[in-house]
């Protein structure tokens, strides 16, 4: 092997104010077997989460619940450590974003990018709910829907008809904390100037792999990006709010008291928190001695094999600009903007390495459908669980399904318990079960070893032993490519040959003719043998079962370079106890029972998963601009135009050229920057507005004669106007 590479590895940190569900699962599972299967090929690899802590939905809650947000934070903590080590998920630190390593790196994060310029303050309006006296993220804003007009939906959508808007669009809005009903108010805010060009101009760079040996992003995250940051010129990208006024649990601004981190700035930076936090927890590296004086030796490496035998960890190693180490973050697809744009940018200019790569994955369906409650297909990790149900069969399914990419993944019931039963327990461990009893009871446990110059065994040269052992580098790229659904069905055709090797050799009937003994004793040794080489391909998958069949087969912890040896001569194994049991449909029917909501519960029903984030969000109002009077306007002189002619032009990223018949004897030409969003053909022939009195103006393409309207903002855009039926051009629009 090469030498031992040096990888830090996330998953998103999970809220703190829900419980750890199947949805989740898909990334934690996910990142756990890429981290096993690292650390199995003997790399050093630190697997580093935790709880995301701050935020108004977490204040409130705790409020709710009558305790403090800390006592909160520390109940949930423990629930979401319990159910990821239900599932196996071997984290090298799990820690929270509530904590003084997080608190400091996000300090230095914000000085540094304010000693570049790149932090703004300016006052922004937003409602505020006088009762309660805190501005209103939007989710906690309801009011009457202007769509449908539901009474008491959110206010960045309607959960009747599916409309999203913002707070300001809902017909007599209050608020959901107070009932108030929310007023404007002013308040200084703290921004992240991504608008400027030196962000921009990295950004477009860093999301393109033109700064970094391998691109850092999926070509499906790539491409959404260049859709985010527009084309080369084109300024889309706006300032981000980075602060909340209080009452806010999170972490107050270093030079702006009664100011807080707005949750999404400190949460990436506890990757580095909990980092941190793992490197206080190992011995420091001892400092050189004087010349002179006798040294002592290193603390010894981490026990364990495979561990890359790090004695001591150093931050910097890892996130200094100039690190040689590699640094990913597991993400779902719903929270790419932030860890594509918004964090890497930070990183970048306040001196921080940026990632290696972003591997972003899908999300959960369940039979097909997003999870839901009232089908009792949002089932938590615990409920899972505590119905008695294996996690490694979750694992096992979710290792077929993933490969990779972005796209959703589907958890379909009967698929699972079909897959789970024929595949795992039907080809891989019915080979171990139907040979190990043979081993105890003719030979006294003792396996022969298999290999040519093996205790002279020569008929024991197997080339199934080979075979598999050939597929080594192929399984491995699949599982460096998260593309664990094709390692399996690599692994799943192996165990096929090796299950059609006993079928033809049937030792159960060998086992009854006394002249066979010789051959059955070869048949079990070669048969175990291969099983071994089998587990060593599914341990990242399989971690507690793997431990099983080691001390069944009375090894050592298996790594991948294992798979060079075979067991050796005379080896004893231990008596065959049976490892997995299958799952029976009746399981899964409990489980699903077990997750529909309980009609005494009072508990509020779990928010829309793709409304997580939302619950942050709190708009700023759009001011009104100044009064005018009417004489202003009317020196605006607007007409109805009829779009003659729509033409790309060439080399613009953005403009379309429109030849605008407004009566005139010459028809006009207008340069408007509305190709993102329109197909010039689908323009030609239709109406519009146009501002005829416009002065000139002379751009690169050629002279604009004026301008055409058009609506845009963070929700969209832009939207060119068209008239209503019966407006001929030329007419005035007053
Ligand atoms: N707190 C943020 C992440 C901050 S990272 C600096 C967050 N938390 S979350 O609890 O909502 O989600 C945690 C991770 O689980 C995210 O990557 C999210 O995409 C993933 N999933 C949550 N629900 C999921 C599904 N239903 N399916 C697949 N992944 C899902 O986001
Ligand atoms: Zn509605």
């Amino acid at each position: 092997m090469t030498d031992p590479r040096k990888i830090l590895v996330t998953s998103a940190l999970p809220y703190a104010n829900g419980p750890i569900h199947l949805g989740h699962l898909v990334e934690y599972i996910q990142t756990d077997i890429w981290v096993r299967f690292q650390k199995m090929r003997g790399h050093q690899c630190h697997y580093v989460c935790a709880d995301d802590t701050h935020g108004t939905p977490i204040m409130l809650r705790a409020e709710k619940e009558g305790i403090s947000a800390e006592d909160l934070i520390a109940r949930v903590h423990g629930e979401h450590y319990r159910d990821f080590q239900g599932f196996h998920v071997e984290f090298d630190n799990y820690y929270t974003t509530h904590s003084e390593e997080t608190r400091t790196y996000a300090a230095t994060i914000y000085q540094r990018l304010q000693e570049r310029g790149l932090i703004e303050s300016r006052a922004i309006e937003q409602y505020y709910d006088p009762v309660k006296e805190m501005f209103l993220p939007d989710r906690f804003i309801k009011g009457e829907c202007p769509k449908c007009h539901a009474k008491d939906q959110y206010g960045d959508s309607c959960e009747v008809c599916g409309t999203t808007y913002t707070p300001t669009d809902l017909i007599n809005p209050y608020s959901a904390v107070s009932g108030a009903a929310p007023v404007r108010k002013e308040s200084v805010h703290y921004f992240f100037k991504l608008s400027d060009p030196i962000c921009q101009q990295f950004l477009r760079k860093w999301t393109t792999g033109q700064l970094t040996e391998r691109p850092p992003l999926q070509p499906e995250a790539a491409n959404k990006m260049q859709e985010w940051l527009g084309a080369e010129g084109e300024n889309r990208l706006s300032d981000w709010d980075i602060s909340r006024d209080a009452p806010y649990f999170g972490f107050e601004i270093p030079d702006a008291p009664g100011k807080y981190f707005y949750v999404w700035l400190d949460a990436p930076v506890g990757y580095m928190g909990s980092f941190q936090n793992l490197c206080n927890k190992k011995p420091l590296p001892p400092t050189p001695l004087p010349s002179g004086e006798r040294g002592f030796s290193l603390p010894s490496p981490a026990s364990g094999r495979g561990v890359g035998g790090e004695g001591y960890l150093n931050f910097n190693d890892f996130w200094s600009k100039d690190s040689k180490t590699e640094l990913y973050h597991f993400i779902g697809k719903d929270i790419l903007y932030f860890h594509a744009l918004f964090w890497p940018a930070m990183l970048e200019h306040s001196d921080f390495r940026t990632p290696t790569n972003i591997f972003a994955h899908g999300f959960l369906t369940v039979n097909g459908e997003k999870m839901s409650k009232s089908r009792g297909t949002f089932i938590t990790a615990e409920s899972y669980l505590k119905q008695g149900l294996n996690p490694e069969w979750l694992r096992y399914y979710y290792a077929c399904k993933l490969n990779g990419s972005m796209e959703d993944l589907d958890l379909n019931l009967e698929d699972f318990v079909a897959r789970v039963n024929s595949d795992l327990v039907g080809k891989y461990i019915n080979i171990a079960s139907r040979t190990a009893g043979f081993v105890t009871k003719h030979f006294g446990g003792r396996l022969l070893g298999v290999e040519i110059g093996v205790g002279g065994l020569e008929e024991g040269l197997d080339p199934l032993v080979d075979a598999l052992r050939n597929a080594r580098e192929e399984i491995a790229e699949f599982y460096a490519a998260r593309d664990y659904g094709k390692a399996l069905r690599k692994i799943m055709e192996l165990a096929d040959q090796v299950n059609f090797y006993v079928n033809e050799k049937k030792p159960w009937e060998l086992a009854k003719k006394p002249d066979a003994i010789g051959q059955l004793h070869i048949v079990c040794s070669i048969t175990l043998n291969l099983f071994r080489q089998l587990t060593i391909y599914l341990k990242p998958i399989l971690p507690k079962l793997t431990v099983e069949v080691e001390q069944f087969l009375n090894i050592k912890p298996l790594l991948w370079s294992d798979l060079h040896s075979t067991l050796p001569e005379s080896h004893q194994i231990n008596p065959y106890q049976h490892l997995m049991t299958r799952i029976e449909a009746k399981q899964i029917e409990a489980l699903v029972e077990a997750n529909k909501p309980n009609l005494q519960a009072t508990e509020q029903p779990e928010p829309h998963s793709e409304q997580r984030h939302a619950e942050h969000q709190q708009h700023a109002i759009q001011p009104i601009a100044d009064t005018i009077g009417i004489e202003e306007f009317a020196k605006i002189d607007l007409r109805i135009a009829r779009i003659v002619k729509a033409e790309h032009v060439e080399k613009a990223d953005k403009l379309l050229k429109l030849t605008l018949d407004i009566g005139e004897a010459q028809p006009r030409t207008v340069f408007a920057g509305i190709k993102s969003a329109y197909d010039p053909a689908q323009l030609e022939g239709k109406l519009t507005v146009m501002v005829a009195n416009l002065a000139p103006r002379k751009m690169k393409f050629g002279l604009s004669e004026g301008m055409v309207l058009a609506a845009s903002d963070e929700r969209g855009g832009p939207f060119v106007l068209f008239p209503d039926q019966g407006a001929q051009p030329g007419m005035r629009i007053k």
